[in-house]
């Protein structure tokens, strides 16, 4: 093997991503996961300015603010950008519309399998439309009910998570998925996981922890200090103390919000058994804990109490830097990765 300089090993880089970056009509083949709170204006217009795929992420907004912040987006950049739309949102269809209106081209549904009437509407009114894909059967199916593209996302990943890294996803779906291009998220902190991806068959990336700490990501210092100290082991599922009470696993940094909530469980649990809460009034009692409590550590500052939702990739955060150093970054490190290997056979 003849050892590549980098504009070989950039234009190998563009070949992998060629797929992907087209998909999206961005630079380079990496998108910005959509975070609740993280992923507005400025962040996305970021990672769109810096060759990436900027997604807000419209959480809990009602359908006049995300058009406000569609529109707030367009004024920070000309490049793409999508829109991530969780499909449990009251108002998922209306949703839909206000991407519609604004011409947002890609459309991102989270958080459960979209109705497909969602779908269609999205389709029909000339937007793109990404799913979510936690198996294969499901993968097949996303892509029957109309999917344009599917992120696989294990369980390294920060936020809400399914149960099987992405190592394992990987291996299971991308060989027997190739109609549709397929972006890999979980723990994708370096250039060098991005490459071996690519090269298994994926279309492109998602990373969201590694941008919170970007130059222009809003999240309060507090909140950017705690991914920079923050090691992958820190980053842990919720724990669920009853599987009569089932807890929605998101993977966080341990913090006193996180023991609380053990204790708060506990003594949900005790007042159910001792006939002082129903099971619905004790189930949601221990679904409420959480609410308000990413806001409050993105927003106020408030690292103690509030979720400070993060992949075990928190590790290779060691700094703020722009978004555009972030991506140079991670390109610098699959296109060194590739011209090392012509190197170690030589
Ligand atoms: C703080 C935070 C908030 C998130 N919020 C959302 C969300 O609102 N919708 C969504 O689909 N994914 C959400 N995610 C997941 C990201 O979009 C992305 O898939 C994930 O961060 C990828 O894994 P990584 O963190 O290891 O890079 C969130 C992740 C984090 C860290």
């Amino acid at each position: 093997m003849t050892s590549m300089d980098r504009s070989a090993a950039d234009a190998r880089l563009g070949t992998l991503m060629a797929r992907g970056a087209g998909f999206f009509g961005s630079q380079v083949a990496i998108m910005g996961g959509a975070m609740s709170w993280v992923s507005e204006r400025h962040l996305v217009a970021a990672l769109s300015n810096a060759g990436a795929f900027g997604v807000i992420a419209c959480g809990a907004m009602e359908p006049p603010r995300l058009a406000e912040e569609i529109a707030g987006t367009k004024t920070l950049t000309q490049k793409p950008f999508g829109v991530n739309l969780i499909t449990m949102h009251p108002r998922l269809e209306q949703l839909v519309d206000v991407c519609l209106e604004a011409k947002v081209g890609h459309i991102v549904f989270a958080g459960g399998i979209p109705p497909g009437s969602a779908i269609k509407k999205a389709k029909d009114g000339g937007s793109k439309v990404v799913c979510f894909a936690p198996a294969l059967v499901l993968a097949k199916r996303m892509i029957r009910s109309g999917a344009d593209a599917l992120v696989i996302e294990g369980s390294e990943a920060g936020g809400h998570i399914g149960p099987v890294s992405l190592n394992v996803l990987a291996q299971e779906i991308l060989p027997h998925v190739t109609d549709v291009p397929v972006f890999v998220a979980g723990g994708i902190g370096r250039g060098e996981a991005i490459l071996s991806y690519l090269e298994m068959g994926a279309a492109g990336v998602q990373l969201g922890t590694r941008f919170v700490c970007a130059t222009e990501s809003i999240a309060h210092p507090a909140f950017k200090q705690a991914f920079i100290r923050g090691n992958a082991r820190d980053a842990m599922p919720t724990i669920q103390l009853d599987d009569a009470f089932p807890v929605i696993p998101v993977r966080a940094l341990q913090n006193a919000g996180t023991k609380r909530f053990l204790e708060h469980q506990a003594e949900t649990i005790r007042r159910f058994r001792a006939g002082e809460l129903d099971k619905d009034a004790a189930q949601l009692d221990i679904e409420h804990f959480w609410a308000g409590a990413l806001r409050r550590a993105v927003i106020d500052g408030d690292v103690e109490n509030g979720s400070l939702m993060a992949g075990q990739s928190v590790g290779m955060v060691t700094r703020e830097q722009s978004a555009a150093e972030i991506i140079a970054e991670l390109m610098e490190q699959a296109a060194a990765a590739l011209m090392a290997r012509g190197r170690n056979a030589a």
